[in-house]
């Protein structure tokens, strides 16, 4: 098994997390009603993926980081020479369900097809439909994978779907109503959640596919992104949330715990912002019928007002108090409350029990404090409360205090960060890099 391990490693071991800055122009019109087809392109995310950042829509070229070397995504408009207009429904539903292209080829898994192998032969068709018959095509070639001899032969990939995907259809689970299974399709199929939320195992195949696995949505880092655990535990996962604040979070990116930032902030953006309540409804009530993963490893969160009174008095003992007192406080509150006319919509998160700053996994809290954090649909510098970044200000030092001192403040209590932690993001997650992923 060595040899898999190594093969497994070296190739998947890639970023499932495209750039950002889609294009302004990308993003459809909120008003106009989506057909059926479209709909299930915005539940399964495509656009994306398949789209460069002021490109044409699912013209593909978008880079994927892996270290072995670029991949590109691919043009899947209707264009006979350049897309996938010539491709049969077959040929199509053997790259969604299997990972194999119209020419054999076997496709990398950065595309997420072990997810959409989960989506009904009914959505699957109408997906088809729409690419073939509402999508705009567009000449644009395929740029060429930049994996090198002999790490770019494709035929490991047969290898790790024996190996490592669940490649089965949905099956709805007898004696849970329609809704519960519909949330658990849209998670596990289209919504591909787990890829970026469920961690993966050393052929960088995601350790479970459903409910069924332990290891089912309990938090990963991809790309130096961390999605949070979303099973039931109090402080880490969604434990505290209502089914209500897991629709406004999908819906506007906002609950009264914080906002979407990273990689989920696209999601929102693009896919579960545009879905119907019905769904967002299911969805919720899904993730909140899953229990704790890690049941004895916390105690529930509550409100301490130690540190603000502290913060109040002008003890400034804790390390990283006095900097967040000058740099944060005046957004982010002396009580670590944010501010927010409407509990519901924080204009400004809290910091306290937010479960972004309270994650073992302390890499997207990090990044937001390096590079700030934009304003969902916001223009970059048009919205006066955009949470600026600190790399510019603040040393690796400084923020490893700043982000322990929230960690361990306001009823808070996370491990420290280390100066190394902060060193290493920052090197990664440069924003001045002229990278294709940057400020993702
Ligand atoms: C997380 C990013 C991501 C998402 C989301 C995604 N794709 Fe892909 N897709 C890729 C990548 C990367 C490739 C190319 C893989 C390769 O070259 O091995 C690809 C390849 C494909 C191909 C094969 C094209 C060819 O010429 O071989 C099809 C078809 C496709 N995607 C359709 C879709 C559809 C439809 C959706 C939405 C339901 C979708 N993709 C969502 C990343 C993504
Ligand atoms: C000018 C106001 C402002 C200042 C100053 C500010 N922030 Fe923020 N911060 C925001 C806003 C607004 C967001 C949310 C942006 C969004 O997603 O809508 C945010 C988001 C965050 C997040 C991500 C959590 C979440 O749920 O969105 C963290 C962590 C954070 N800020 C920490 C800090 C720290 C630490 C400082 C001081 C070094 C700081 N902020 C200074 C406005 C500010
Ligand atoms: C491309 C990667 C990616 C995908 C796909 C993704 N997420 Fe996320 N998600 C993240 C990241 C990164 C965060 C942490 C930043 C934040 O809080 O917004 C996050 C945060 C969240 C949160 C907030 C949790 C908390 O404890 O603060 C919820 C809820 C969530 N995601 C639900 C979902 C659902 C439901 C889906 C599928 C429809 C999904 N995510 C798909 C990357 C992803």
């Amino acid at each position: 098994m060595a040899g898999v391990k190594f093969w497994g490693a070296a190739l998947f071991a890639f970023a499932l997390t495209p750039g950002t800055a889609l294009a302004q122009a990308t993003a459809p019109a909120a008003s106009s009603a989506p057909s059926p087809g479209e709909y299930v392109a915005i539940t399964g995310d495509c656009v994306v993926c398949h789209s460069l950042p002021q490109g044409a829509p699912n013209a593909g070229g978008l880079k994927m980081a892996t270290p072995l070397g670029a991949i590109y995504t691919t043009n899947i408009t209707p264009d006979r020479d350049t897309g996938i207009g010539a491709w049969s429904f077959e040929d199509f539903e053997r790259a969604m369900r299997q990972g194999i292209s119209r020419d054999g080829r076997r496709l990398y898994p950065a595309m997420p097809y072990p997810s959409y192998a989960k989506m009904s032969d009914e959505e699957l068709r109408a997906l088809y439909d729409y690419y073939m018959k509402e999508v705009k095509p567009v000449r644009q070639t395929n740029t060429p994978n930049e994996i090198s001899f002999p790490l770019n032969a494709r035929w490991p990939l047969s290898l790790w779907n024996w190996a490592a995907a669940d490649l089965s259809r949905y099956v709805p689970k007898p004696g849970l109503d329609p809704q519960w299974n519909r949330g658990a399709y849209l998670v596990q199929g289209p919504g591909h959640c787990g890829a970026c939320h469920t961690p993966r195992g050393v052929i960088f195949q995601e350790k479970a596919s459903d409910e069924s696995g332990t290891s089912w949505l309990t938090g990963a880092n991809l790309d130096n992104w961390s999605a949070p655990n979303l099973r039931g535990d109090a402080n880490t996962g969604l434990g505290r949330w209502s089914e209500d604040d897991i629709v406004s979070f999908l819906r506007n990116g906002q609950s009264r715990f914080g906002t979407a930032f990273g990689t989920m902030r696209e999601v929102v953006e693009y896919s579960t912002g545009r879905m119907s309540d019905d769904d967002l409804a299911a969805i919720a009530k899904y993730l909140k019928s899953l229990p704790p993963a890690f049941p004895s490893r916390e105690l529930a969160w509550v409100h301490d007002d130690t540190s603000a009174q502290n913060l109040r008095a002008g003890g400034f003992d804790a390390r990283g108090s006095a900097s967040y007192m000058r740099q944060c406080a005046s957004c982010h509150g002396v009580d670590g409350k944010g501010r927010s006319a409407d509990k519901s919509k924080p204009d400004l998160p809290p910091l306290a029990g937010n479960p972004a700053v309270l994650d073992p996994d302390p890499a997207s809290l990090i990044r937001a404090v390096l590079n700030g954090v934009p304003r969902l649909g916001a223009q970059a510098g048009t919205s006066p409360d955009w949470m600026p970044q600190f790399r510019t200000w603040l040393g690796d030092g400084d923020i490893a205090d700043l982000v322990t001192f929230m960690r361990s403040s306001w009823g808070n209590r996370a491990a420290a960060v280390s100066a190394e932690d902060v060193a290493k993001l920052r090197k990664a997650t440069d924003p001045q890099e002229p990278l294709v992923l940057r400020m993702r």
